[in-house]
C-alpha cells in the first residue's frame, strides 16, 4: 500500500514539473450553442468593403442572446476591412484559415476612450486614447481563436504619423480588454498593431495560447503582450517579433497607478520565442499598482536589445516581488540582464519624488546565453536599494568588458550569485546573509 501511495505521489510530481503543463484548465473551452456567420450580417471579405456595420449587428445580436450557451461568430475565409468595434460576453470569435480581420486606414473619425484612471492620460500623449480595434469592457467568457487567421492592425499609418508628430492622442492597441474576465487568445495571428498588440487591463483569468505576433522592429511601441493590473494571466506556446517588448507585466502610472492600487499577480510565461530591439521578458515600467508572483520560464530570444529586463522608476512606488525568471537562452543581445530604476519617465510633474518603487526577490537561474555584449546592469535606488537579486546558473558568452561598459554594473543591489559567468559584481558575491532569502531553495 505504502509502496503504491509513493509510487503515486512520485508519478505526480514528476508530471506536475513536465513540459506539458498548460494554462489550459484556467478557462475551459466553450463549445457554443449557436453559431452564426459574419456573412449573414452582410459581412464581405473582398478587402475593401467596410464590414463594420456586419461586426456591430453580429455582436449586438450575440448580446441579445446572452448567456444562455453563448455564440460563436464565425469569420469565413476572405478578407474583412472594418473599424474598431466591441465584443460581448459569453461569445468566441472564431477565424477560419485564410480569413483576415483588417483595420481600416482610415483615421480621422476613429472613436476615442476615456484614458485608463492607473495612467491618468495616454501614454503617449495627454488625454483620452484611440479606442483600441478590437475592444471589450466588462466582459466575460470571451474566446478569441480560430485556426491561425489573421487580425491586421495595418499600423504603419499610426506609426508614420508618431515619426512626424502629428498624433493628437494616444494610438490604438490591436486588441484590449478592461475588467474583463475568462478570456482565451489562441491560435491566431497578430500582425502590425498601430500600438501595444494585446493588452488585459484590470482583467482575471486570461490564457493567451499559440498566438504569432508580428510587427517590424522599427515599429514604435508594438509590445508584444502587456497584461496590466490583471491577475492569472497564463501566455504559453508563442511567438513574437515586434518593434518593442514582447512581454511586458505592467501596473499603472506613477501617482495614478499608486491611487488606483491594483496589482499584477500571478503571471506565467512559458515557452515563448522571439526578437526584438528592446526587451524579451520585461516587468515595467509602468509597476505603481505592484507585480508579484510572476514566472517566466523556457524562453528562446534571438537579436534582442535586453534579454530580462526589470524597470521602475522614483514616482512609480509599487512593490516587484517574487519575479521567477528560469530557462533561457539568448542568441544575440545587448544586454542579457537589466534591472535598474531609472527608466520610464513620468505622466506630468505632479508624480511623488518620494514615491520609491520596491525591488524585492529577482530570481534568474539557468540562462545561457551567445553573442551577448553585456552580462548585466543592475542599478537600485540609493534610498531604496534592490534586495533578494538571486543569479544561479547564467552564463554569458561573447561579452566583450572594458573598463567603460564592464561585463557587470551593479549599484544599490544586495544579492547573492552561484556559477555565473562572467563574475558579476561584488554586490552579489559578497552574498550578504538574509539579503536572499529564497536563495537555498533556487
Ligand atoms: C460554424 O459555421 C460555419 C459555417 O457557417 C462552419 O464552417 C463551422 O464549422 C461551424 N463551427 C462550429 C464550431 O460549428
Ligand atoms: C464600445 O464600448 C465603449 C465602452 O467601452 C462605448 O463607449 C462605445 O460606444 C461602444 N461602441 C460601440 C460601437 O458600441
Ligand atoms: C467591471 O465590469 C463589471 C461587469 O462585468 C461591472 O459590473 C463593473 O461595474 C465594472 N467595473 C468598472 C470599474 O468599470
Ligand atoms: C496555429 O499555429 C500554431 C503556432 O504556429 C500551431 O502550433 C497550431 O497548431 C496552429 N493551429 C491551427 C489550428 O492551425
Ligand atoms: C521555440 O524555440 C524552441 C527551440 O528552438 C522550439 O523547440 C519551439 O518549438 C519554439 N516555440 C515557439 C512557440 O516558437
Amino acid at each position: 500500500m505504502l509502496k503504491f501511495l509513493i509510487l503515486f505521489v512520485l508519478c505526480f510530481t514528476s508530471s506536475a514539473l513536465a513540459e506539458g503543463i498548460t494554462c489550459s484548465d484556467i478557462v475551459p473551452l466553450k463549445n457554443r450553442r449557436y453559431n452564426i456567420s459574419l456573412t449573414a450580417f452582410g459581412g464581405v471579405g473582398d478587402g475593401r468593403t467596410l464590414n463594420t456595420k456586419a461586426f456591430r449587428e453580429a455582436i449586438f445580436q450575440i448580446q441579445q442572446w446572452g448567456r444562455e450557451g453563448g455564440t460563436l461568430l464565425y469569420i469565413p475565409p476572405g478578407v474583412y476591412l472594418t473599424e474598431s468595434f466591441n465584443l460581448t460576453s459569453h461569445m468566441t470569435l472564431y477565424l477560419a484559415p485564410g480569413a483576415v480581420i483588417k483595420a481600416t486606414q482610415v483615421t480621422h473619425n476613429w472613436p476615442l476612450t476615456a484614458p485608463l484612471p492607473s495612467y491618468g492620460r495616454g501614454r503617449e500623449l495627454p488625454g483620452g486614447r484611440y479606442m483600441s480595434f478590437i475592444h471589450g469592457d466588462g466582459v466575460n467568457d470571451v474566446v478569441i481563436t480560430g485556426e491561425n487567421g489573421t487580425i491586421d492592425g495595418q499600423g504603419d499609418i499610426w506609426w508614420n504619423m508618431w515619426r512626424k508628430r502629428t498624433l493628437q492622442f494616444t494610438r490604438p492597441s490591436l486588441l484590449e480588454l478592461v475588467n474583463s474576465t475568462n478570456i482565451i487568445i489562441s491560435n491566431l495571428i497578430f500582425l502590425n498593431s498601430p500600438f501595444w498588440n494585446l493588452h488585459p487591463v484590470y482583467c482575471s483569468n486570461v490564457v493567451v495560447r499559440f498566438v504569432t505576433i508580428l510587427a517590424p522592429h522599427d515599429s514604435p511601441n508594438t509590445d508584444g503582450i502587456d497584461p496590466d493590473s490583471s491577475s492569472n494571466v497564463c501566455i504559453e506556446d508563442s511567438y513574437i517579433s515586434t518593434g518593442d517588448d514582447l512581454v511586458a507585466v505592467k501596473s499603472g502610472w506613477d501617482e495614478y497607478g499608486i491611487a488606483y492600487g491594483r496589482p499584477s499577480s500571478d503571471i506565467t510565461i512559458r515557452r515563448v520565442n522571439g526578437s526584438t530591439p528592446f526587451s524579451g521578458i520585461a516587468v515595467g515600467s509602468e509597476t505603481s499598482g505592484g507585480v508579484e508572483n510572476v514566472l517566466a520560464e523556457h524562453i528562446n530570444l534571438y537579436n534582442t536589445g535586453v534579454g530580462i529586463h526589470i524597470k521602475t522608476d522614483t514616482g512609480r512606488g509599487g512593490q516587484i516581488r517574487n519575479i521567477t525568471v528560469l530557462d533561457v537562452y539568448v542568441q544575440g543581445a545587448r544586454k542579457g540582464i537589466k534591472i535598474a530604476g531609472d527608466v520610464g519617465g513620468h505622466p506630468d510633474d505632479k508624480f511623488d519624488p518620494k514615491a520609491l518603487p520596491i525591488v524585492n526577490g529577482i530570481t534568474i537561474k539557468n540562462v545561457r546565453g551567445v553573442k551577448v555584449l553585456q552580462a548585466g546592469l543592475i542599478q537600485g535606488l540609493r534610498n531604496a536599494p534592490f534586495t533578494g537579486i538571486c543569479l544561479s546558473d547564467v552564463n554569458f558568452l561573447g561579452v566583450k568588458g572594458s573598463a567603460r561598459s564592464p561585463s557587470w554594473k551593479c549599484s544599490d543591489v544586495l544579492g547573492a550569485a552561484h556559477q555565473v559567468s562572467p563574475w558579476p559584481c561584488s554586490a552579489l558575491t559578497n552574498n550578504q546573509s538574509g539579503s536572499c532569502a529564497n536563495y537555498s531553495q533556487v
